[in-house]
């Protein structure tokens, strides 16, 4: 596809993620133009297509009605998780390149049909883990790549909220899909994974936990989601933890909370045969001669990863770079979420078959 003329781009859901990633992206990136949103809340559609100039016969309540009166190029998926499998099969069916945002879908099922369904139609398809754009994830990845770390066989990833539930649908299973494990624990597991090289995964042992709830707290601030439930429903888990087997022999340590009495804490950690290294801030451990040592590289730069998975999305579409994260790698991610859950309520070891698409 060539530059000639903008691609027209659309964004189904207007809530958080479409206003904080989506939407700036479309109306900034050179190549793309905003054309149409969707989204069943009307006050917000109408607030949010005002702020970008969006004509009153490209604001739809219905996404179907923008996939055929539209004439997308690209659609932006932002809504509950829920909604993201019909959302985007509908967009594939309509010829529309389609960047969905975490997690994919509901489950592996539905992942895979995604998948499949954009590799039969000749179309993209892209899932918005914006972390493996951020500056420490790319530069990581280089010495990886490079071989500076030697060969990894084990890591450790995770988000740990001490008290950090997000409100709105995101605790309601048939809206989310789950708790803490599909909703930011997908961020930490995708990134540990990826900087891994994307290992199949073949066995997982797992717990999961609801202890807290809709606990009370007072002066901390938390995530409203925009949509959902606000009279608090909480049918989730609260805290998943993981121990992840490779077909390559190597390992993930991981886990995952809304609520736990611990630190917060983002991380990323790989061991490899030649050095060590944590995602952010990045540090290497390493050696220097017969000296054990420690490497920070310094990085100042500043990304906005969040714009950025929105244009490197553009980018391929242009012919002018690799998917940094196309759907397809996400199916392995699915089913280790699916593990989890599984093994979570079995207390049993659950095997993973690899999945062909
Ligand atoms: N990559 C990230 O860092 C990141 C951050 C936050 C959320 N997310 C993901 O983005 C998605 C949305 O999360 P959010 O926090 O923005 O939620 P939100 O509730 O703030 O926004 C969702 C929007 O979708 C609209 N909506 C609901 N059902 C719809 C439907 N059927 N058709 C059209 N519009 C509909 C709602 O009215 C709302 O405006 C989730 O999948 C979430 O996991 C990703």
């Amino acid at each position: 596809m060539a530059a000639e003329s903008k691609l027209r781009a659309g964004v189904v859901g207007v809530g958080n993620i479409g206003q904080q990633a989506h939407l700036p992206a479309y109306a900034n990136l050179p190549d793309t133009e905003l054309v149409a949103v969707c989204d069943t809340d009307e006050e917000r559609r109408n607030r949010i297509a005002d702020q970008y100039d969006i004509p009153k016969e490209y604001r739809f309540a219905n996404h179907g009605d923008m996939y055929a009166k539209a004439q997308l190029d690209v659609v932006s998926i932002g809504t509950p998780t829920w909604a993201h499998y019909d959302q985007t099969i509908q967009a594939l069916d309509a010829g529309i390149n389609v960047m969905c945002e975490k997690p994919i879908a509901m489950n592996t099922e539905e992942t895979t049909a995604m998948v499949r369904k954009a590799k039969e139609a000749g179309l993209a398809l892209s899932i918005g883990y914006n972390n493996r754009f951020s500056l420490e994830a790319q530069t990581l990845k280089s010495y990886i790549t490079q071989g500076l770390l030697g060969r990894l066989y084990y890591a450790k990833c995770g988000w740990l909220r001490r008290r950090g539930n997000p409100h709105g649908w995101f605790t309601k299973q048939d809206m989310s899909g789950g708790g803490p494990l599909i909703d930011c624990g997908v961020h930490a597991l995708d990134l540990g994974w990826w900087l891994m090289g994307s290992p199949q995964p073949v066995s997982v042992m797992a717990s999961t936990y609801c202890e807290f709830g809709n606990y009370e707290v007072e002066g901390i601030g938390q995530y409203w989601a925009m949509s959902g439930n606000k009279e608090g429903v909480f049918d989730t888990e609260d805290l998943a933890t993981a121990l992840i087997k490779f077909s390559n022999g190597s390992t993930i340590f991981f886990d995952v909370s809304w609520a736990l009495n611990a630190e917060n804490n983002f991380y990323a950690e790989v061991y490899g045969t030649d050095a060590g290294a944590r995602w952010k801030p990045l540090k290497v451990w390493g050696m220097m001669g017969k000296n054990i040592a420690d490497i920070e590289p310094v990085l100042n730069k500043q990304i906005n990863a969040q714009e950025a998975k929105v244009a490197n999305f553009i980018d391929f579409l242009l012919g002018r770079g690799e998917l940094l994260c196309p759907g397809e790698e996400t199916i392995a991610i699915s089913q280790i979420v699916d593990a989890i859950y599984e093994s979570g309520k079995t207390g049993k070891a659950v095997y993973i078959d690899p999945i062909e698409v």
